[in-house]
């Protein structure tokens, strides 16, 4: 499905509360959201469930906290209630009447007019979507790494979901795409493994799995925190904590996991072939074990599933 067959789908979206066509969701050219970056947002997922006939949101409650602390960061005021914008984009899918796999954009912005420094009003908006599984998750993706760095905590801190964030994430991105790669790993400023532009770093060495720790300039991903979760219960080794660059070129599988990308395999990265070149077995199992989770196929963790319908 195209981009554009998935944007004639969407009949409302939800800007501030209020339900209405997108053209009608539009931000004024002086907003502060938009002129100085005063922008957070959270990627959020829904997943069809054939035999139930539901659609659940993944770890709703969890993207919703992360929104309340990037927004705290960026000191906005007032900060909308978040419980109120996970009504929203129930209320939202609903009127879309999508009964297949969704993606959810959520968006908190200062609006109208101001200087770098206004704190409000603060606008948010609500966009849901089809979202089909990409051909990457099967076939696994070619990945280099990126010779920009990742930025830090103290100059523009990723543990917060910021817009201006992902201007870092987009020239790794841009580089990656003009040499013919799929994504990019981005390394700390120390040179060890950080995150790609819009997901977590997984390694697979001797059967354990190794992913950077949070002060290693990565978003907290509810994805990544979700599979360490997963391995813990499931008796899988695993380590937070710093990646050499050429652990990536000796490791047994590399994966590359986050609400968009759900668990990549990257199956090659500099163009050295990860292990045989093709998504390994712990890779593989962790997405058997995440889908059935996220579907809710298996009866674990019912508390990470908001039901829409
Ligand atoms: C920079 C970055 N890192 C990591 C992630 C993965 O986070 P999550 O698993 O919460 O979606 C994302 C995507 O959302 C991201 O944009």
């Amino acid at each position: 499905m195209v981009e554009d067959d998935i944007r004639a789908r969407i009949k409302t979206v939800t800007m501030n509360g209020r339900q209405m066509p997108y053209a009608q969701a539009t931000v004024p050219i002086m907003a502060p959201g938009l002129n100085y970056a005063a922008a957070v947002f959270e990627g959020i997922r829904a997943y069809w469930n054939a035999s139930a006939s539901q659609l659940y949101i993944f770890r709703l409650d969890e993207h919703l906290k992360r929104l309340a602390f990037s927004m705290r960061m960026l000191r906005f005021d007032p900060m909308p209630a978040v419980a109120e914008l996970g009504d929203q984009i129930v209320a939202d899918i609903r009127a879309n009447g999508y009964r297949e796999d969704t993606y959810i954009r959520l968006n908190a912005f200062v609006d109208e007019w101001g200087e770098m420094t206004t704190q409000g009003p603060v606008s948010t908006t609500i966009v849901t979507r089809p979202r089909p599984r990409a051909p990457g998750f099967t076939t696994g993706q070619n990945f280099c790494v990126s010779s920009w760095r990742r930025l830090s905590d103290n100059a523009s801190p990723p543990r917060s979901k910021s817009t201006a964030n992902y201007l870092n994430g987009r020239l790794a991105g841009l580089e990656a795409k003009t040499n013919n790669y799929h994504g990019a790993i981005i390394l700390t400023e120390r040179g060890t493994v950080a995150e790609g532009p819009g997901g977590c770093i997984f390694i697979v060495r001797g059967g354990r799995l190794i992913t950077p720790g949070v002060t290693s300039g990565i978003l907290e991903s509810v994805t990544r925190e979700t599979l360490l979760n997963l391995a813990l219960e499931d008796g899988i080794a695993s380590a937070e904590r710093d990646i050499d660059r050429t652990e990536l070129y000796i490791a047994d599988e590399v994966f590359y996991c986050g609400t968009g990308h759900e668990i990549t395999p990257i199956v090659s990265v500099d163009r050295m072939a990860v292990g045989a070149g093709t998504p390994g077995p712990l890779t593989r199992a962790l997405q058997k074990r995440y889908d059935d989770l996220v579907r809710g196929h298996s009866n674990a963790h019912g508390e990470w599933l908001r039901p829409v319908y």
